[in-house]
């Protein structure tokens, strides 16, 4: 089987790459990336053909989904603060972007396609845990453009009988996610100050709450759902609701750094969501053999691969 993957050299990308190479029955990945938002290191020793472009362009997403089987869609530009900051970017890469991914899908023989929607959907209803059911308001233009992304998957598999997966990932934390700078997700950019023995920066009073999930858990999910060819006519949480809080996830880093760590405590951000937790049992009806990895062993894998980056 061949995959293409969109926004491969990504965070969950480049891991996805990585567990889809050391899979039966997968044979070659294709990736386009136009490298906006990730580095080409992030593929070092994987064996993948690589197509630097844009997911705008019909030509570069037709070489890489030529002789695909399956497309996984991550090519996003991710970040609540920089969709405040840019909604047109967001719109075209996260929303636009995915409508030339669904064509292209659709062009090269209606592909099994995973599309990579996001918690953020839910934004200002409160409800926990978040069923897929629940009403969707989101609060950022990121959350907005996501909500775009998995609509649109949906309606091509009910117009064109493309056969779809929309995921819905929940804050997801591990190797190769990139910290020290302004956009950087919670979990890096906690451990990076706290390697550094710089105080942490914590938004609002820290019991904001997350559904942390390790990014080994992700990638085993989307690659049983491609060898499973698992579609979905409604999006699917992929989160395993063990929520907990940015203190608690503090206290243990601490535990695993076996130090204290100072935080430094700002305003809360624009567009922030207060509590995140995901109901999963229609992703265990789907994907009944995926189990998670705890955040504590996460954490730890996260920590040790930091550490390598810093030495
Ligand atoms: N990381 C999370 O916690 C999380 C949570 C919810 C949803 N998601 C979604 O998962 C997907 C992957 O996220 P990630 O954390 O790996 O982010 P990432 O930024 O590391 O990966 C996205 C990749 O897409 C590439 N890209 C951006 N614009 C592009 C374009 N126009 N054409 C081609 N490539 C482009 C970037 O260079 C990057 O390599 C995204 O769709 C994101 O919205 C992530």
């Amino acid at each position: 089987m061949r995959v293409a993957v969109t926004g491969g050299a990504g965070f969950i990308g480049s891991n996805l790459c990585e567990h889809l190479l050391a899979t039966d029955g997968v044979q070659s990945i294709a990736i386009i990336d136009d490298l906006s938002n990730s580095q080409i290191e992030n593929l070092d020793g994987l064996n993948v053909e690589f197509v630097e472009g844009t997911i705008l362009d019909h030509d570069a997403l037709d070489r890489t989904f030529d002789g695909a089987d399956a497309v996984v869609h991550l090519a996003a530009l991710g970040s609540v603060p920089r969709s405040v900051a840019n909604p047109i970017a967001s719109h075209a890469v996260n929303a636009t972007g995915t409508v030339m991914v669904l064509e292209a899908a659709r062009r090269h023989g209606n592909l099994h396609t995973i599309v990579a929607g996001s918690s953020s959907v839910y934004g200002a209803n409160p409800t926990l845990p978040k069923h897929e059911d629940l009403a969707t308001r989101p609060l950022s233009p990121y959350g907005g453009s996501k909500l775009a992304t998995e609509a649109y998957a949906l309606a091509w598999g009910a117009s064109y009988g493309l056969p779809v997966l929309p995921f819905r990932f929940f804050n997801v934390f591990g190797p190769k996610q990139p910290a020290g700078h302004v956009y950087a997700a919670v979990i890096p950019a906690f451990v990076d100050s706290a390697l550094r023995s710089e105080p942490v920066t914590v938004h609002g009073d820290g019991m904001q709450s997350r559904d942390f999930t390790y990014v080994g858990t992700v990638t085993a999910a989307i690659t049983q759902a491609i060898l499973d060819r698992t579609v979905s006519d409604a999006p699917v949480n992929l989160a395993f609701g063990s929520r907990i809080t940015l203190l608690d996830a503090l206290e243990e880093l601490e535990g695993v750094l076996g130090h204290p760590v100072e935080r430094n405590h700002i305003e809360p951000r624009a567009g922030d969501v207060r509590h995140s937790q995901a109901d999963n049992s229609r992703l265990l009806e789907l994907l009944p053999n995926v189990e998670a990895v705890s955040f504590i062993d996460g954490l730890t894998t996260t920590v040790d691969w930091m550490r390598t980056t810093h030495a």
